[in-house]
């Protein structure tokens, strides 16, 4: 996940430098405080204090669900959950990273299925063992309501279980509160998958274009450019048209057209 490197004066770069004025406060790491800046996210702060992610961190955005935390606050009984790269520190807060937590993984061939709801059921049988007690969606640092895809997908509604789940960032820290042992994130990424693969009609503009490309129509483009020196490279990317920021929707048309 992380280690300590020798504190450093003043961060640098992505560890961001303390503001002119700002105070610290203490975290607490692994059990042993740290003054950080009050103003940094949890990822932050634990570069102030001089941890150095090697696992546990990625986007940096709150999209990757790389970085989930469980904390507790002094004084508090209960316990909170966040993403280190989004959630900004408090005084006295009781950190643990949980970058990554062991759940059921089951394995298929999303062309080979059949029966679609069925074989979700087979393949996670665990789904029947949710008492409904909610500590997943109350885990969720994204609101997704993970109880009410679990639910779904148990009455066989993967449409209604692809679309709750769709915000889910795969973090895991559903399935380390759940009682059931259930791998929610998992599954609901299996019924995404099989609900885009059987359910949801196909683009028919998609479908046209990946046509296009498997019979290489960009084929000589994308030789050209990978061919380029990095300047040549970022000058066309500099002087290619674009649509312009303020346009009436299915106005505008690029003049080469050698390529749509
Ligand atoms: S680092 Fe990607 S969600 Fe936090």
């Amino acid at each position: 996940m992380c280690e300590t490197t020798s504190t450093p004066k003043f961060a640098t770069g992505d560890r961001a430098i303390l503001p002119e004025g700002a105070s610290t406060i203490p975290i607490y790491v692994m059990g042993k405080m740290y003054e950080v800046p009050e103003t940094l996210t949890i990822m932050k702060a634990m570069e102030f204090a001089g941890f150095r992610f090697l696992r546990g961190a990625g986007c940096r955005g709150g999209i990757c669900g790389a970085c989930p935390t469980v904390f507790r606050k002094a004084g508090d009984y209960k316990l909170h959950y966040g993403l280190a790269c989004q959630t900004v520190v408090e005084p006295n807060m009781y950190l643990a990273q949980i970058p990554f937590f062991p759940a059921n993984r089951a394995s298929y061939d999303i062309e080979e299925m059949s029966g679609l709801a069925d074989a979700i059921h087979a393949l996670y049988p665990e789904l029947f063992r949710c008492v409904s007690c909610n500590l997943c969606t109350k885990a969720c640092p994204m609101d997704v309501d993970v109880l009410g895809y679990i639910s779904a997908l148990k009455q066989g509604n993967i449409e209604k279980a692809a679309r709750l789940s769709f915000d889910c960032i795969q973090c895991g820290l559903c399935a380390s509160r759940c009682m059931g042992e259930i791998p929610q994130y998992h599954i609901a990424q299996l019924a995404r998958r099989v609900f885009a693969r059987y359910i949801q009609p196909q683009a028919e503009h998609l479908k046209s274009r990946v046509t296009e490309i498997e019979a290489g129509k960009y084929d000589q483009m994308l030789d050209e450019m990978s061919g380029m020196s990095k300047d040549d490279l970022e000058k066309t990317y500099v002087d290619r048209e674009r649509e312009p920021d303020m346009v009436e929707p299915g106005s505008w048309m690029p003049q080469d057209r050698q390529y749509l």
